[in-house]
């Protein structure tokens, strides 16, 4: 039988390439659109020496009603995973509009696009950043929308949408996943993280650093109220959030925060290296603190984080240190297609309490 196919916009990207691995480890096989705007083709390649099978790459963009219909035409498509998009807090305050229409019109085309083929499953990567920083933690997901930056307001605008959509008809199954603080990498050290330029977020930086490619970390204000003054996030590993099944509308977290110094220390532990680091200046925009109440996506389908932050800071250095150039660095040649690693994380995308691994 034909594994099914899943169309993953922006699956080339971090999370759209561990989201191929779980995909294909639970038997589908992903149709990846991606622009490679901000990543690499040899994403895939990764992802096919870690499975043996390479996701099929389609470079084009989400707003393209055309390129849309057509892929659609091609690959007899049973559900989207919706990961494209632009994803800066700080660019897209300086450039909003770029924001509203990929994010929202992008998945605007999406939709409409998959109204035309009648393909109505959607699984759609939503962000934490749509609670904003008023909300006490644990936040649940019934708090309102108070995004504080656009790509939030983004975020928040196609979840609205989509959930109209789905009022309005009832043959469509749509999933919001609010990931958190996304990290790690696969186990094998083969896929991870590799922004464009200097890393805006906190693990890659710290990974940057104990690399020795960066001289020490900005500590981004330590004079918050929280157990060490240094913001605290609720950190989830990248393999846990590519773990995605059902139809539901969830937080991603482990429920559990972590401060920056005690993400530092984590990874100091992980690496045996030391993280030089300065105390800096708060970073505008930034919240104190906030972390998941994850019991939603355990109670709506039996998700729940598996993976600490011990393993997510030794997953992450893996990945780093034998890839210091990122996909540039070949692939080690032990993995050219096998031995496979067995990816513990399958699961089906329907799967129920009771049917999880957790
Ligand atoms: P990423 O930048 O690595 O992946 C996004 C992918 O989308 C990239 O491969 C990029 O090339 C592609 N893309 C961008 N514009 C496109 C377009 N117009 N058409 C087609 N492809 C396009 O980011 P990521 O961390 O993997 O995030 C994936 C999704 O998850 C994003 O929607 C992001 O907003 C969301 N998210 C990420 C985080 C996080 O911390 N990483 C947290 C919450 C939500
Ligand atoms: C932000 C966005 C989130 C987005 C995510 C990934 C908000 C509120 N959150 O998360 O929506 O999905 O980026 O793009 O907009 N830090 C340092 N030094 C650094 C980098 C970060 O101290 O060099 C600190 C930050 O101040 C923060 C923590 O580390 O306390 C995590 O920062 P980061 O990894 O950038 O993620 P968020 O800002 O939480």
């Amino acid at each position: 039988m034909r594994a099914p196919r899943i169309l993953v916009t922006g699956g080339a990207g971090f999370i759209g390439s561990h989201t191929c691995v779980a995909l294909i480890a639970a038997g589908y096989l992903p149709v990846v659109l991606d622009t490679l705007v901000n990543s690499d083709a040899r994403s895939l390649q990764r992802v096919a020496c870690i499975t043996g099978v390479e996701p099929v790459l389609v470079c084009g963009d989400v707003r393209d009603a055309v390129a849309l219909d057509r892929v659609f035409a091609a690959y007899d498509v049973a559900a989207v995973v919706h990961l494209a998009g632009l994803k800066a807090v700080g660019e897209s305050m300086a450039d909003p509009v770029s924001y509203y229409d990929v994010n929202l019109a992008g998945t605007l085309a999406l939709v409409q696009a998959m109204d035309r083929t009648g393909v109505r499953t959607l699984v759609f990567s939503s962000s934490a950043t749509v609670y904003g920083d008023s909300q006490p933690s644990p936040i649940v997901e019934s708090a309102p929308y108070a995004a504080v930056n656009p790509y939030g307001r983004t975020k928040a605008m196609v979840e609205s949408m989509l959930a109209d959509l789905a009022r309005a008809d009832a043959r469509w199954s749509i999933a919001c996943l609010r990931y958190f603080n996304p990290i790690g990498a696969h186990e094998s050290g083969l896929l991870g993280e590799r922004p464009h330029g200097p890393p805006n977020n906190l693990m890659p930086y710290i990974a940057q650093v104990a690399a020795g490619q960066r001289e020490w970390l900005v500590v981004h204000g330590a004079d918050y109220d929280t157990v060490d003054g240094t913001g605290v996030r609720d950190y989830v590993h990248v393999m846990d959030v590519a773990r995605r099944p059902g139809i539901l509308m969830a937080n991603l977290g482990t429920g559990r925060g972590a401060s920056v110094l005690e993400v530092v220390s984590a990874f100091e532990r992980a690496s045996g290296r030391r993280i030089a680091l300065r105390i800096g200046p708060r970073r505008p925009g930034d919240a104190p603190a906030y972390w998941a109440d994850a019991r939603g996506a355990w109670q709506a389908f039996g998700w729940r984080a598996r993976r600490d932050l011990d393993q997510m800071c030794a997953d992450s250095w893996r990945w780093q240190a034998a890839n210091p150039h990122g996909f540039d660095d070949p692939a080690p040649a032990h993995a050219s297609g096998l031995p496979r690693f067995q990816d513990n994380t399958s699961t089906s995308i329907n799967s129920k309490p009771g049917h999880s691994h957790a």
